[in-house]
Formats: C-alpha cells, sequence, structure tokens
C-alpha cells in the first residue's frame, strides 16, 4: 500500500505547550507508596524515593505530573499530608476503599517533582470540601511568608514557596461514583467561586474546570456549556478524560479508538467557542486532557479485592503491544490538536495504569506503552505542521475510513529538525511513503526507527528483555523529497535535518 504526506514549512497547526507530555500520581493502589517511594527499597535516596524509578520518569521527560487525584482527591484532607510524620493521621480513603498513611503529602510530592524535574499539576478537593480548603492549600504553597498558611509551610521546612502553576478545580465532578458529584449547576457555581477566591490568592496561576469524565456519559455536552456558562471569566482550561478497551479483541477497531478522542476535542473545543461567543468574550479556554490511557487489563481483578488494604496492587494493567500502538496513535492526535490541547496527562505514571512498574524490593521495568510515550516526548517538541495525508483507510464496527496512516510532522526550530511519527495500523501490509516537506530545503535523516514485528498481544515484565527500537534502513532523502516503509503494525519516528 502507498501513502503521501505533505507539509509546507510555513503552514503550521500550532506550537507545541510541552505540557501535552504530562502524567499523573494518584494516591491510588501501588503508585506513591512502593512506587515513586519505598524507603527501604535499595535504590532509595535519603527522602525515601526510588532512584530507579527517578530515573525511568527522567526518560520519559515528563514536564508536568497532576497530583494527588483522580477520584482520590474527592475525599482528601491535605492538612494531613503536612507537619511531622508521626503525627499525620491514617484515613480511610473512600474512592478506592484503601486506607492512606499520608506518610507522603505536600512536601513529599514536591521534592520529588524536584528530583524527577517535572512541575506539580495540583487538584483541589471539591468533592466534600471547597473555597477555603483551595484557598488555604494554595496559600500554603504559593504565598511568600507572613500569613497563617505560609509561616506553616515555613516551619514544615519550606522556606521558599511552591509556586505552583497549573491546578484543577476538582475531578471528575459529573461522575456518579465521585465523592461529592455534583449536578452541573451545583459544581458550575462552586467552581466559579472556589476559582475567583483562588485568582486573588495568587493572579499567576491557571485554572482547569473538570469537563466530563468521558464522552459517552449522559451528561456530555451539557455538562461542558452549563460549567462553562458559570466558571468562564475565571479558568482557562476545560479537563477531558478517555479511557480505552479491547474487550471484543477486535484489533481493526480498538486501533481506531484515537479517532474517537480526535472527535472528542473537536466537539469540547466547539462547544467552549459556543460559550466564549454567547458571552461575548475575547478569552480562548484551552484544553486540558489530564487523563488517557488504555485500562481494562485490570478490571476484573480489581472487581474482586477485598477492602482497606495499605497500597493494595490496583488498576496494574499489564500492557501489550497493541495498547502501544494505540498510545502512539494517541500521542499523534494530541499533537495534532495542539491548537487546542495545552496540557495532556497520561494516566498514569507509575505502577496503577502505568509505563513504569516496579517490584517491591526489587526491580522497575517498562511497559510497551513506555516507548512511543519516550520518543514523542523527546523529540516531539516545537510546532505541529499541519499534515496534508492520503492514506488507504478501512472501516470497522465502530469508525468509517480509518486511515491505516496515523502520522504527525512536528519542527524543532532549536534542533533544526524535522520530525515525523506514525502508525500503520494495517495488520498484514507495509505502507510506502512519500513524504514532501515543502520548504524546508535539502534534508538529510538524521535517524528513523521503528517499533515492529512484535507479536501483536506480547506483554513485558521485569523477566522479559526490554522493547527494542531498532533502525528502519529503508528511508532515504533527496530535496525535499524523503521516502521509505513502514512494516505492518508498528510505531515509527523519523528525524531530518
Ligand atoms: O486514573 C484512574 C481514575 O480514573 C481516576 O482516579 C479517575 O479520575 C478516573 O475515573
Amino acid at each position: 500500500m502507498r501513502a503521501n504526506v505533505k507539509v509546507n514549512k510555513d503552514r503550521l497547526v500550532s506550537e507545541i505547550d510541552d505540557r501535552i507530555y504530562g502524567s499523573f500520581i494518584e494516591h491510588l493502589g501501588r503508585a506513591v507508596y512502593e512506587g515513586i517511594y519505598e524507603p527501604d527499597h535499595p535504590t532509595a535516596n535519603e527522602l525515601g524515593f526510588r532512584e530507579d524509578v527517578i530515573e525511568a520518569v527522567s526518560e520519559l521527560n515528563v514536564p508536568l505530573v497532576r497530583y494527588p487525584g483522580g477520584n482520590f482527591v474527592s475525599g482528601y484532607k491535605w492538612e494531613d499530608g503536612i507537619g511531622p510524620r508521626e503525627n499525620r493521621p491514617k484515613r480511610l480513603d473512600l474512592a478506592w476503599r484503601s486506607v492512606e498513611t499520608n506518610e507522603v503529602g505536600l512536601h513529599e510530592f514536591v521534592d520529588w517533582a524536584k528530583q524527577a524535574n517535572t512541575e506539580v499539576n495540583m487538584a483541589v478537593n471539591l468533592g466534600t470540601r471547597g473555597v477555603e480548603a483551595a484557598c488555604n492549600l494554595l496559600e500554603y504553597s504559593n504565598h511568600p511568608g507572613g500569613t497563617y498558611w505560609s509561616d506553616l509551610r515555613k516551619e514544615n521546612g519550606a522556606e521558599e514557596p511552591f509556586n505552583i502553576q497549573t491546578w484543577c478545580l476538582g475531578n471528575e465532578m459529573d461522575g456518579p461514583w465521585q465523592i461529592g458529584a455534583k449536578t452541573a449547576d451545583e459544581y458550575g457555581r462552586l467552581a466559579q467561586e472556589t476559582a475567583k477566591a483562588m485568582k486573588l490568592v495568587d493572579d499567576s496561576i491557571e485554572l482547569v474546570l473538570c469537563g466530563s469524565s468521558s464522552n459517552k456519559m449522559p451528561t456530555f455536552g451539557e455538562w461542558e456549556y452549563t460549567v462553562l456558562d458559570h466558571a468562564y471569566d475565571h479558568i482557562d482550561y476545560l479537563s477531558l478524560h478517555l479511557y480505552w478497551e479491547n474487550f471484543e479483541n477486535d484489533l481493526p477497531n480498538y486501533l481506531a479508538k484515537s479517532m474517537q478522542m480526535d472527535s472528542f476535542i473537536k466537539d469540547v473545543a466547539a462547544i467552549c467557542d459556543a460559550v466564549k461567543a454567547k458571552k461575548g468574550s475575547d478569552k480562548t479556554i484551552n484544553l486540558s486532557f489530564d487523563e488517557w490511557n488504555v485500562w481494562y487489563h485490570s478490571k476484573e481483578a480489581d472487581s474482586k479485592r477485598e477492602p482497606w488494604d495499605i497500597a493494595p496492587p490496583l488498576l496494574e494493567d499489564i500492557y501489550n503491544f497493541e495498547d502501544a500502538l494505540l498510545v502512539g496513535c494517541g500521542l499523534i492526535t494530541l499533537l495534532n490538536n495542539s491548537d487546542r490541547v495545552k496540557i495532556a496527562c497520561l494516566a498514569q505514571l507509575v505502577n496503577v495504569i502505568a509505563p513504569i512498574m516496579t517490584v517491591k524490593d526489587g526491580e522497575v521495568w517498562r511497559q510497551p506503552t513506555f516507548y512511543p510515550f519516550m520518543q514523542a516526548s523527546n523529540y516531539g517538541r516545537g510546532h505541529v505542521l499541519d499534515l496534508q495525508l492520503e492514506s488507504p483507510t478501512y472501516d470497522t464496527k465502530e469508525f468509517k475510513n480509518v486511515p491505516y496512516l496515523e502520522s504527525t510532522a512536528i519542527v524543532n526550530e532549536e534542533k533544526n529538525e524535522v520530525v515525523i511519527f506514525a502508525v500503520n495500523r494495517s495488520e498484514n501490509e507495509t505502507l510506502s511513503i512519500d513524504v514532501d516537506l515543502e520548504g524546508f530545503g535539502d534534508l538529510t535523516i538524521i535517524e528513523s526507527t521503528e517499533l515492529a514485528d512484535y507479536d501483536i498481544k506480547l506483554t513485558l515484565d521485569k523477566d522479559h528483555e526490554a522493547m527494542e527500537i531498532k533502525d528502519n534502513h529503508s528511508f532515504q532523502s533527496e530535496g525535499t523529497n524523503v521516502k521509505g516503509d513502514f512494516k505492518p503494525l508498528s510505531w515509527n519516528m523519523v528525524r531530518l535535518q
């Protein structure tokens, strides 16, 4: 099969906001305890954080990590996680029916984020709490000093403010499972007042309003419109969440599911703009896709567990190669929508539906989904080019005209390079690609790589070899033209200079 791609140096979609490569650590399962934090582990540093995990996180070059939830945040008292550890209470976490020890709290997570070279995206509890608790947390975190909460931070060992810039106004408040779930009007008003007050505490912050928990929620659309109508003037982003599954074991349909992400983004952007027009506002609300991933492998096991353990193994999906290909398609989709999606968080980062897994007292290992994320995050920086793509297509149960080729092209001005990411969705056929890079002058190939030839159900674990990103020698360039082959069921990267 053949496919053609054309870009022009002067036709850009948008600058990529680095935060599009964000991720997520929730107090859930073994994400924090036995994940990032395991003081007795041989690689633990003086703060109890596993250095082997920090190294794996650094390989992913994650600029932003959402914390502390997720569903967890909707019942969380952030004050439980500050001050001397021996005084911190153990609490029932109703979201995950676990016991939270509060050994790790705000200071520890900020310290971890520094060590992992990332920023914190902090969520406030708008389930069981409200304006006051959110403002106190912000004052504690960002106010320089001379007030009750900022001086308490200093007493607790942090002289300098944490300066957390990105804040989420609650989590999935439309979901009936959420502790303190609300109607759109209830949430919209609460979010409006919380946002207004938080910006009075610190007007440098940016705020994310909760959109729907997925585009399959019965209130999807109406929820977005209503909450925006209330809070529009005080917030900066609207959130989207989406998880994929392949219970039906239908590979062609599964790999097409990134198209649902694309239409979800476009639908939500349209609603933001409708509210903008209604209000006659000159402010555009952009999107924070702050939970996205594959999540289904662990659901049956999790449904059988008994409650109230500390750090039980929960949501420990073991990913396979087809999941990695869909995550690759998801990354391409986010990049191609980078004019509206400014923040995205792969949910999650360690042990819980995660690219990085740990063994207690043992190894850290990388899931197949680690690899496309690592390449996109490290090389997909700069501006997205407007891609004209001609590809053969196929139909599935849920989707029509699915292109076999999913692709994006990026120009990185700083490094003076053009980077192409691509997935070939075809099960049997190689895609021969002809790329025309108008206006770029003579280009040479720096590297072209592929993740291919793996069994589609291949999983990794601590005893398996890591996946190998191999060179793809089929690519050749001549002037502004580049040609090569993408193997069936492959994730690909081509870098040119
Ligand atoms: O990421 C796992 C859970 O998925 C989060 O806690 C919640 O926000 C979503 O439903």
